[in-house]
Formats: C-alpha cells, structure tokens, sequence
C-alpha cells in the first residue's frame, strides 16, 4: 500500500513538471515573437525618407552634380570632428554613413548634426539609433550650418 503512495505522488509530481516545463516553452515562444515585431517596427522606423527630423533645416534638396569643393570641406571637418566616432564605411561607436541617402533625406541628416540632442530624444529614428548604439550620445558638435551643409555634401561621395 505505501508502495502505491509514494509511486502515485511521483507521478502526480512527474506530470506537473512536464505541464509546467510546456508552459514555460509557450511563455518563451510568445516572448521571441514580440521581440521579432518589434524588432520589424525599429526597422521600418529606421528607413523613412519623409522624415525631415527636427531642427533648424526645414528642407533641403542636393543639386544633381555633387559640388566638389563643399564635399572637400566636409572631408576635412569629418576627419577632424566626427572621426573620432564614426568611418566612413564601417560602423564604429555610431553608424556607418555611406550610403545614408537611401535611408534618409538631407534635412534629417543636417538636422541630425546640428541638433542630435532633441532628435534623439524626440525623432522616432534618432531615438531607434541611440537604443542600437547603446545609449551613447553624439552630442552637439557646435557646427554653423555651412559646415554641417559641406558634411551633407561630403557624405554623397561616400
Ligand atoms: C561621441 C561620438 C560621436 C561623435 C563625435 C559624432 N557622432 Fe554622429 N553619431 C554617434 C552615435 C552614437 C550615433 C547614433 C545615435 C546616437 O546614439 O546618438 C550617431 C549618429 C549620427 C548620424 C545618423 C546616422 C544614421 O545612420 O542615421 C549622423 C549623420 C552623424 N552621427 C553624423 C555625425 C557628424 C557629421 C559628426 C561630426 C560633426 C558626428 N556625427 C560626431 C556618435 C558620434
């Protein structure tokens, strides 16, 4: 008789812990399929074009000929101000900047320059960036507006 006891209370004991292990399967399922949509989400808020950010740049358009000597300029000011964090083609402490222009318009790159505080905190792709890159602040490098324009012009040649 105390046989069957202790072999019924194994068994009762053995099936709750299969019952709860299935539980915890299901509960880690659903978890990795929130982060999936909301890692889809950061996606589709990191390429808008539309997006012009906020600043002092309302908008901007590039002429079609890429203007040689601003880029030039531009060269010089990365190398001096901006490399210390990021290259050209490889992502460094922030991102990468060649090819830029087919993830963002001009504007919301000026404005990211001159303004890179309250973008990341209020621009729903700054704010996907600082997040990716960890919370590290860009910070505001104290360009005028025709250094941060000869940068724009500098990073269509990347
Ligand atoms: C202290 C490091 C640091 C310096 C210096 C810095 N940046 Fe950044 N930059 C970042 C980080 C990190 C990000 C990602 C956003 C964030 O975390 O704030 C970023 C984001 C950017 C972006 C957006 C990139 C994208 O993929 O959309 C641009 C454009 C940019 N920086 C340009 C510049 C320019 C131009 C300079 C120089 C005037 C500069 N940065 C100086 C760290 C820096």
């Amino acid at each position: 008789m105390k046989h069957i006891i202790k072999f019924s209370l194994l068994f009762i004991f053995s099936i709750t812990i299969m019952c709860c292990g299935g539980d915890n399967k299901k509960e880690a399922r659903e978890k990795t399929n929130t982060t999936k949509k909301e890692n889809s989400k950061k996606k589709e808020a990191i390429y808008d074009l539309s997006n012009k950010g906020i600043g002092p740049i309302k908008s901007l358009e590039f002429s079609a000929e890429i203007h040689k000597e601003m880029a030039k300029k531009g060269a010089t000011i990365f190398k001096s101000k901006c490399s210390v964090c990021h290259k050209p083609k490889k992502k460094y402490i922030g991102p990468a900047i060649k090819g830029i222009y087919k993830k963002r318009s001009p504007a919301w790159v000026m404005n990211m320059i001159l303004n890179p505080n309250e973008m990341v905190q209020k621009d729903p792709v700054a704010k996907a960036l600082l997040i990716e890159f960890n919370g590290v602040l860009m910070g505001n490098q104290n360009l005028t507006e025709k250094e941060a324009r000869y940068l724009a012009e500098y990073f269509r040649t990347l």
